[in-house]
């Protein structure tokens, strides 16, 4: 039988370090690497292909997935599924390396379930959100992309005497603006982590510029429209009333999913799948997740990774504790 690769859900950076040492590594071992195109709706519509060492050159430093990807509802169906199962059997494929997030892990759990498709799942998402992972592929080229637009915002609001206000992705997550503004020397950084209080923040920021300071970096994340404010707007506003500083939100968006991979993201991309493809020809069944947790590698089942909700550790929300006040 043969094995595929696919990208699902959002899509970063690392995706395609993937997919070329997938589809390099397979011919090493003689086996035929096929690549499955548009996700879950390329697995229902038959985008399968076999690869070539052709389709995968120069992808390496690129941002994105060559195979796209995809959020796809038709597979929540049993018939899809079925047409998505049948379109597998006709290329002889039952094993598969699935990049994407919890969900498409679900996703292809149930497909496991249904018609025993044997799969690794890499997580692969920038914001940095599955449970019993450390780390997920994509982080950290998005980490950087934010720095260095922080970094050039900073640049400008420091000339005007400024406040800037920053907002990252990140879905429900503070991961990403929590390291930024740990990494990029934030005043103000607010997650749905953490609890705030404004008055107690604006005293202190009162206080700095009197003593001194002449700008103010404050990153947001987008989950804060939980426990913080209803938009990011509504922090500029705070800030221009009650600090009377002169404030501009930047909403850095997609920005943050694209861009070349960073060399890190490139060698996990690269260990993840490796070791992903060696499971799948070791074991004869997987519904299985590769994790990087306390610096190792692990395999853990799809029901733990479903078991619970991704943290940030407390010794990093520490850091930027006194950012919260
Ligand atoms: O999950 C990745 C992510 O970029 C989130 O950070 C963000 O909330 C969401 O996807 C955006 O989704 P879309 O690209 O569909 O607008």
């Amino acid at each position: 039988m043969a094995i595929a690769i696919m990208t699902s859900g959002g899509d970063c950076a690392g995706m395609n370090p993937a997919i070329k040492q997938f589809v390099d590594y397979c011919y090493s071992k003689n086996i035929q690497p096929y690549l499955i195109y548009d996700g879950l709706e390329g697995l229902i519509d038959n985008t399968i292909i076999k690869a070539s060492y052709e389709d995968v050159a120069g992808i390496m430093h690129e941002g994105g997935t060559k195979i796209r990807s995809s959020r796809s509802k038709r597979f929540f169906e049993l018939a899809y599924r079925e047409q998505a199962y049948n379109n597998l059997q006709q290329h002889g494929i039952d094993k598969i390396v699935v990049l994407g997030g919890d969900g498409s892990f679900r996703a292809f759990n149930q497909f496991y379930n249904d018609f025993g498709i044997n799969f690794v799942g890499i997580p692969s998402t920038i914001d940095n959100d599955i449970f019993g992972t450390d780390y997920c592929l994509g982080v950290d080229t998005a980490l950087n992309m934010i720095r260095s637009a922080t970094d050039a915002i900073r640049d400008t609001s420091a000339s005007f005497k400024r406040a800037c206000v920053i907002e990252t992705m990140g879905r429900d997550c503070g991961y990403l603006a929590l390291v930024t503004a740990i990494t990029c020397g934030a005043e103000v950084c607010m997650i749905p982590e953490l609890e705030y209080d404004l008055d107690k923040i604006a005293k202190r920021l009162k206080k700095e510029l009197d003593n001194g300071r002449k700008y103010i970096v404050c990153v947001v994340s987008e989950g804060c429209k939980k426990n913080v404010c209803t938009s990011t707007q509504e922090i500029v506003n705070w800030l221009e009333k009650d600090l009377g500083i002169e404030t501009r939100a930047t909403i850095l968006g997609h920005v943050q999913r694209g861009g070349n991979p960073t060399v890190f993201d490139r060698l996990m991309a690269s260990e993840f799948t490796t070791y992903a493809v060696d499971y799948l020809l070791e074991n004869e069944k997987s519904n299985t997740v590769i994790v990087y947790k306390n610096s190792q590698f692990e395999f853990v089942s799809i029901e733990y990774v479903n078991s619970g909700k991704y943290e940030i550790k407390k010794e990093l929300l520490d850091l930027a504790r006194r950012l919260v006040n």
